[in-house]
C-alpha cells in the first residue's frame, strides 16, 4: 500500500517537473505521446478549462486524470465521448497521496466526514492550495457570518485570517485552535505577552484565556470587548457590585472617566491589586485638588494638605489611605471603612469611634482614672475621658487631632473646627504634659507627674 503510494506520487511528481520545465507544451506532447488509444482528457473541446486555474492540483497539472478516476472508457451511445468511473471514498482517495491528518483530539466535523471537497477543488482553482473560497468567505459558506459582523472586528478576523488561530482540519485544542487560552493570543500579540509574562501581579483571567473578556473575531464595545468596565468588572465581581451597590457613601472616582480602570489595570500590574500606581499616589493622582462633594461639602485638596503638614499620621507614612477609606463606597461617612462621628460633638458609644479603635487601644477613653492608659491625663485624670466619653456632649476626636498629617505633636490641630468657627488651640507640649488655650476655654495645663490645679 504504502509501496503504491509513494510510486504514485514519485510519478505525479516526475510529471509535475516536466510540466514545470516544459509548460503548455507538455499535455499537448501527452497527447500526441499516448497516441489514439489513450488521448489527455483535456482537449479544446473536452474539460478545456480544466488545468487553467491559477492553482492547479499536483495530478492534474500531470494530466493524471485517471490516478483518481481511474481509466475512462469510450462511451457506449456517443463514441466520440470518454466515461469517468465517479469518485467514492473522497478522502481515502486524497489519503492515498496525502498523509492522513495525525489523530488529535479535535477534528473539524466535514474533515471527519471525508467532505476534502467541500474546502478544496480536486483540480484546481483560484485559491492557493485550490480552496474552493478565499478566506472568510470559505468558513462562510457553512458557518454564521456574524462572528465578525460586531461594531469592532479583531484584525486578522477582519481580513478572513481564520486559519492563523483555527486549523482547518485536527487539533488538540478545543475549537480546532492552534493553541490554548491566552497562548494563542501570543502567538501575534508579543508585547502584551513580554508584558504580562514579567509583571509581579497577573488578573487571573488573563492568565488563564483572554477571551474571558475580548471576542477574538468582533464585539460590539472597542477592543472587542463584550462590555466596558465597570459592567465588564461587575459581571465577574459580583461581590463588589453588591458592596458598590450597597453603598451609601459613593466614592465618584468609580463613576467618572475610566470607572474601574482609574485605578486597576485590567491585565497586570507590578503593585498588588493590579493598581495602576502606588495605593498613596493614586489617591493623590485626584485628590490634587479641591472638589465639591456631592453633599455640597468642599473636599480639601490632601495633596497641598500632605505636602504643607510634614507630620503624616501612621498609615500614610505607610503610604496607605485604604487603611481608613474603603475606595469602593461604604456606609460610612468620607468612605471610612470604619463608623467615625461627623460631627464636633456625639454623645460617647465605643461603636462610634471603630475606626480609630481598629488601631489604637479604645481603653484610652474607657476610665475616668488611669496611670498608662494614655499620656493625655493630669495626675491619674484621664483627659481623653473627660473630652470624649460625655452622654450627650462628647467631643470627636477631631476637636483636638487632624486626621492625616499636622505641624504638631500627637497630630495635634492648629486650630478647633467649631461650626464655621476655626478656633486656635495653641498646643504646647512639655516632656510630662502639655498645654492648650482653644477658644473653647482659657489656657489649661496638664502634668502626668504632678497634677496641675488649672483655675
Ligand atoms: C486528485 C483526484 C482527482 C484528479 C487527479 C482528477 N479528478 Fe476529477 N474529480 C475528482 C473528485 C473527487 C471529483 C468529485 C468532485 C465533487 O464531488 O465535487 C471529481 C469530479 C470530476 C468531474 C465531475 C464534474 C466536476 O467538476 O465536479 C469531472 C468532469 C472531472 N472530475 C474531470 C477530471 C479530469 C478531466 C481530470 C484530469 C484532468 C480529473 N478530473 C482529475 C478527483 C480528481
Ligand atoms: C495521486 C496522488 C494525489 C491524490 C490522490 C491527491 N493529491 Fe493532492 N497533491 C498531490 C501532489 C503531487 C500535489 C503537489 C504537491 C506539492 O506541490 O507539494 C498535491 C497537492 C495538494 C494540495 C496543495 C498542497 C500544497 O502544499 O500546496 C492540496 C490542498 C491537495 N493536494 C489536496 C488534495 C485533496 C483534497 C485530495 C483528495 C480530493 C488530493 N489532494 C488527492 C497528489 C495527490
Ligand atoms: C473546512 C475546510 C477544509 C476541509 C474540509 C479540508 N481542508 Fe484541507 N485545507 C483547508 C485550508 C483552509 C487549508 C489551508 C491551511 C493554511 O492556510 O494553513 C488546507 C490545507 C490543506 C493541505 C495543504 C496544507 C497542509 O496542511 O498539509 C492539504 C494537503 C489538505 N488541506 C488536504 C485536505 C484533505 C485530504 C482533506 C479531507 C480529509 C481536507 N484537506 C479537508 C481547508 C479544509
Ligand atoms: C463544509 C462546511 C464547513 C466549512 C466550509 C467550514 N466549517 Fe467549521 N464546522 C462545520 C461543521 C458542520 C462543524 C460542526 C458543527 C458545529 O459545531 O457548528 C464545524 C465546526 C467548526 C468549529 C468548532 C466549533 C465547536 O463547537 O467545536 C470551528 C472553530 C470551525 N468549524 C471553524 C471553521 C473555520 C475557521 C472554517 C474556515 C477555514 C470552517 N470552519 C469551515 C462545517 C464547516
Ligand atoms: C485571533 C484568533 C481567532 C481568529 C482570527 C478567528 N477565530 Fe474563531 N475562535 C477563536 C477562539 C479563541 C474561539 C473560541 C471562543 C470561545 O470559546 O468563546 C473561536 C471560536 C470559533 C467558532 C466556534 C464558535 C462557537 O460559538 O462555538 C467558530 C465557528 C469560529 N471561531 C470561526 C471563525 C471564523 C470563520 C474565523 C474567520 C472569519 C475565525 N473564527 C477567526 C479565535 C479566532
Ligand atoms: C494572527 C495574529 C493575531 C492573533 C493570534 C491575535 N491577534 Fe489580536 N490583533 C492582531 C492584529 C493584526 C491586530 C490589529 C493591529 C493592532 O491594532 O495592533 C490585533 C488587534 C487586537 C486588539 C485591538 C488592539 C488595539 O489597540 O486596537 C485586541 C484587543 C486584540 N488584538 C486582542 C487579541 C486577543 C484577545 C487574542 C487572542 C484571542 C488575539 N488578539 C490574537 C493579530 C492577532
Ligand atoms: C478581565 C478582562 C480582560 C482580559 C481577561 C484581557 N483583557 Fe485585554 N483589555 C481589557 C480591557 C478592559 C481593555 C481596555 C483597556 C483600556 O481601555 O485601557 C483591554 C485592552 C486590550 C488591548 C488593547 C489596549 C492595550 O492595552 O494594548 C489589547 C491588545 C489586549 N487587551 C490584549 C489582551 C490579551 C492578549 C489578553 C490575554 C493575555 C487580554 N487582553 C485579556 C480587558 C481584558
Ligand atoms: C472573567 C471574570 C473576570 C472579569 C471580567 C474581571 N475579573 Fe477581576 N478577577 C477575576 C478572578 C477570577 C480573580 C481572582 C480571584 C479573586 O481574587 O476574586 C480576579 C481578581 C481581581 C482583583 C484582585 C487582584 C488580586 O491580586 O487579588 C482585582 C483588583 C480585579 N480582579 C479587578 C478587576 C477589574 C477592575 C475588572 C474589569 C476591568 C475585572 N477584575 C474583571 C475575574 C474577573
Ligand atoms: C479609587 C480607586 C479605585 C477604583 C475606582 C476601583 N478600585 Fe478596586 N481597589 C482599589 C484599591 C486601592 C484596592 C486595594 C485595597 C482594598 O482592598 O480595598 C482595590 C481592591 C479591589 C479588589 C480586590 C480586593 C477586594 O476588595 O475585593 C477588587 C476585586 C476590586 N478592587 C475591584 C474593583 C472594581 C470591579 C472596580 C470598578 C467597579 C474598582 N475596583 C474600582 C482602588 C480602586
Ligand atoms: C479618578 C480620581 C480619583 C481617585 C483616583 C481617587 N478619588 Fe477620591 N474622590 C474623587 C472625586 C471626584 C471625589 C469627589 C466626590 C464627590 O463628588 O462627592 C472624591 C471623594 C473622595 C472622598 C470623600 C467622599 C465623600 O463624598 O465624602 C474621599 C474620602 C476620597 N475621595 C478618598 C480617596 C482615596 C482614599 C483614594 C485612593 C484609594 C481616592 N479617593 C482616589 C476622585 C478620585
Ligand atoms: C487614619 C485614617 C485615615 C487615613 C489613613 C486616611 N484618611 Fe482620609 N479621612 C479620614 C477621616 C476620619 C476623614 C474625615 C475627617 C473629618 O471630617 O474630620 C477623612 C477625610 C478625607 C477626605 C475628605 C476631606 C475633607 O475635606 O473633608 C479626603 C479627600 C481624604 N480623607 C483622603 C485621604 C487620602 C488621599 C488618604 C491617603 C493619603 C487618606 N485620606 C488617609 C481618615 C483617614
Ligand atoms: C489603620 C490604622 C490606624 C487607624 C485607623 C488610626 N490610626 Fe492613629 N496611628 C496609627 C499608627 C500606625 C500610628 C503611629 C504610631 C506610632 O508612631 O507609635 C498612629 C498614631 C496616632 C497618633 C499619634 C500617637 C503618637 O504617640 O504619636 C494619634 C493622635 C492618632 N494616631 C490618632 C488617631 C485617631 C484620632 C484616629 C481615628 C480618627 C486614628 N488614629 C486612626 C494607626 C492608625
Ligand atoms: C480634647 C482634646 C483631645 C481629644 C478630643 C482627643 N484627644 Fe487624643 N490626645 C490629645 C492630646 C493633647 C494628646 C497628647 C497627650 C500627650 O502625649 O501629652 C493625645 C494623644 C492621643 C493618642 C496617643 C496615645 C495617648 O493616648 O497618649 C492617641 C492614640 C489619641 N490621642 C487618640 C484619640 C482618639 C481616638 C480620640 C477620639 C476618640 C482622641 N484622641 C480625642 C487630645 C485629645
Amino acid at each position: 500500500m504504502i509501496k503504491k503510494r509513494i510510486s504514485r506520487i514519485m510519478f505525479v511528481l516526475f510529471a509535475v517537473c516536466l510540466l514545470a520545465v516544459f509548460p503548455g507544451r507538455f499535455l499537448a506532447a501527452q497527447e500526441t505521446a499516448t497516441g489514439q488509444q489513450k488521448a489527455s482528457c483535456i482537449t479544446s473541446k473536452c474539460h478545456a478549462t480544466m488545468g487553467t486555474e491559477k492553482f492547479v492540483h499536483g495530478p492534474v497539472a500531470a494530466g493524471e486524470c485517471a490516478v483518481c478516476h481511474g481509466e475512462s472508457s469510450k462511451h457506449k451511445d456517443k463514441p466520440d465521448k470518454y466515461k469517468f468511473k465517479p469518485v467514492e471514498n473522497v478522502a481515502a482517495l486524497c489519503y492515498e497521496c496525502h498523509e492522513k491528518f495525525q489523530a488529535r483530539k479535535f477534528t473539524h466535523l466535514p474533515v471527519e466526514e471525508g467532505e476534502c471537497v467541500a474546502c478544496h477543488n480536486p483540480h484546481g482553482s483560484a485559491n492557493k492550495f485550490q480552496l474552493t473560497a478565499k478566506g472568510g468567505e470559505l468558513c462562510f459558506e457553512c458557518h454564521d457570518e456574524e462572528i465578525v459582523q460586531g461594531k469592532f472586528v479583531h484584525g486578522p478576523a477582519a481580513v478572513g485570517g481564520c486559519v492563523a488561530c483555527h486549523e482547518p482540519h485536527t487539533s488538540d485544542y478545543e475549537k480546532n485552535l492552534r493553541a490554548e487560552g491566552s497562548n494563542l493570543c501570543y502567538m501575534c500579540h508579543v508585547d502584551k505577552a513580554e508584558a504580562i509574562q514579567s509583571a509581579e501581579y497577573v488578573h487571573q483571567p488573563v492568565a488563564d484565556d483572554c477571551a474571558n473578556c475580548h471576542n477574538p473575531h468582533s464585539a460590539p464595545k472597542e477592543f472587542m470587548l463584550q462590555a466596558e468596565s465597570p459592567v465588564l468588572c461587575l459581571d465577574c465581581h459580583d461581590d463588589k457590585k453588591e458592596e458598590i451597590d450597597n453603598a451609601s457613601v459613593k466614592h465618584a472616582a468609580i463613576e467618572v472617566d475610566r470607572n474601574c480602570l482609574n485605578c486597576h489595570d485590567a491585565h497586570m500590574s507590578n503593585i498588588a491589586m493590579n493598581l495602576t500606581m502606588e495605593p498613596l499616589d493614586l489617591c493623590l493622582s485626584c485628590h490634587n485638588k479641591s472638589y465639591q462633594g456631592n453633599d455640597g461639602t468642599t473636599i480639601m485638596d490632601m495633596k497641598k494638605w500632605l505636602v504643607e503638614n510634614t507630620d503624616h499620621h501612621g498609615p500614610i507614612q505607610q503610604k496607605d489611605c485604604s487603611g481608613c477609606h474603603n475606595p469602593h463606597g461604604s456606609a460610612n461617612f468620607r468612605i471610612l471603612r470604619n463608623p467615625y462621628p461627623e460631627s464636633f460633638y456625639k454623645p460617647f458609644a465605643t461603636e462610634n469611634y471603630n475606626l480609630c479603635f481598629s488601631c489604637h487601644e479604645k481603653t484610652i477613653v474607657l476610665n475616668p482614672e488611669t496611670t498608662k492608659l494614655t499620656n493625655f491625663r493630669n495626675g491619674n485624670d484621664n483627659l481623653h475621658f473627660l473630652h470624649v466619653n460625655k452622654p450627650v456632649k462628647g467631643r470627636t476626636c477631631r476637636a483636638c487631632h487632624e486626621t492625616h498629617a499636622s505641624n504638631h505633636p500627637k497630630h495635634i490641630r492648629d486650630a478647633v473646627p467649631f461650626g464655621s468657627w476655626e478656633l486656635p488651640v495653641n498646643f504646647q507640649k512639655t516632656g510630662t504634659g502639655g498645654s492648650c488655650a482653644p477658644g473653647c476655654h482659657k489656657l489649661k495645663r496638664y502634668d502626668r507627674d504632678k497634677k496641675e490645679i488649672n483655675g
